[in-house]
């Protein structure tokens, strides 16, 4: 009877523990745990990344998987590091927002062991080794970014006699959103410097495909300091005789660092600053375009990123045919998102938001800062 208890008592428990989670059909190491999926981050000195582990290990555990998260320092090594690992504690899915393309080899190890791969915000280029890619309308962002400077400095109203004038930087030149981001702001600004009524100081890529002059702009692994050293040499160089009237800024990061550079500028403190453009909305940079320096940023809600790439990763390993509620799989023009160079990958895409002084509070209202960041703001 005793004994009977006993094995009742265990079976029991097995039961609940199986049924408790929901991966449980994944698998894993052990028949009784639910399946493990790795997340591995580039970066923590971009604030966004933080957040997006964050989102993700959340998200994952609510749908009753396991979770470890690793971020790789903007390393690629390490992240390879931390995605063998992710194979060896038995993953059965990896979610990936990749440093560079550096990181094929260890995809190509998961492809190996039948691990599938979510390219996570970023796509793996040159890589036939996976097949699913979310994110937000990358080429949408860098359109937000020219019509932020077409706005903020009235371009449609500045003509070749009265030109404005604009320097441009652009991302990390091993991150393939930077070239959508770069070509979105482009296509807004392009007319307006063919026609004279917007003057580029230093380097001017017309596109992306000026790799020469793409990577004079590019900004390696989306380092500030490196932004803010080519802002106080362009201040002192090519643009020390001319007023600089706005700055193409890929993210806010690069933008507080770049607004930094300025201030220390005479010609630009006190108010004078140019129209600034960021991504991401960074608490910091929030604060500063409710306080009238930074002009705009996009809004990624990465909570929603987050929760798409889980609900994606669920449908995969239950063996559904995906269908994500909030995004749209790529097609038409923008198919091209998904081109790793080896693969057209399954591109599944959130809308990204503009930001400016006007409409500060909708990522507050979305619930996108921590406490102390909404504290803030307030
Ligand atoms: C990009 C990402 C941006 C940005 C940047 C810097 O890949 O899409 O949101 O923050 O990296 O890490």
């Amino acid at each position: 009877m005793k004994k009977l208890g006993i094995t009742l008592i265990i079976l029991v428990a097995l039961g609940s523990l199986g049924f408790a989670k929901g991966g449980q059909q994944g698998g894993g190491s052990s028949s009784t745990q639910a399946a493990l999926i790795g997340i591995a981050m580039p970066e923590t000195h971009v604030q966004r990344w933080q957040k997006d582990g964050a989102n993700l290990k959340a998200a994952v555990e609510k749908l009753g998987y396991r979770a470890e998260v690793a971020y790789g320092d903007a390393d690629q090594n390490r992240q390879n590091q931390q995605i063998q690992n992710f194979l060896t504690n038995g993953a059965k899915l990896l979610i990936v927002g990749n440093i560079n393309d550096g990181v094929n080899s260890a995809i190509a190890d998961a492809a190996q062991d039948n691990v599938t791969v979510i390219a996570y915000d970023r796509l793996i280029m040159n890589s036939g080794d996976y097949d699913y890619y979310i994110t937000f309308n990358n080429y949408k962002v860098g359109q937000f970014q020219g019509q932020g400077l077409e706005t903020g400095l009235n371009l449609k109203e500045a003509s070749a006699d009265a030109p404005k004038y604009i320097t441009l930087f652009a991302g990390s030149p091993t991150d393939n959103n930077a070239k959508f981001f770069f070509d979105g702001a482009m296509s807004v600004l392009n007319p307006y410097i063919k026609s004279g009524a917007l003057k580029v100081i230093g380097p001017y890529p017309e596109t992306s495909a000026d790799n020469a002059n793409f990577q004079r702009i590019a900004t390696e692994n989306w380092q500030a300091p490196i932004a803010k050293t080519r802002m106080e040499n362009l201040l002192n160089n090519d643009a020390a005789n001319v007023v600089l009237d706005g700055i193409l800024a890929p993210n806010d990061t690069l933008a507080r660092a770049i607004i930094e550079a300025c201030l220390a500028d005479a010609k630009y403190a006190d108010g004078k600053l140019p129209v600034v453009t960021g991504q991401d909305a960074e608490a910091d940079s929030v604060l500063s375009i409710k306080n009238g320096q930074q002009y705009m940023t996009v809004f990624k809600d990465t909570a929603k990123l987050a929760e798409a790439a889980v609900s994606l990763a669920d449908q995969i390993i239950k063996g559904q045919t995906p269908s994500i509620p909030g995004a749209t799989l790529a097609s038409g023009d923008l198919v091209s998102i998904g081109d790793t160079g080896k693969k057209q990958v399954k591109a599944y895409l959130l809308e990204p938001v503009i930001i400016t002084q006007s409409n500060w509070q909708v990522p507050l209202d979305a619930g996108h800062f921590t406490a102390e960041e909404s504290a803030r703001l307030k």
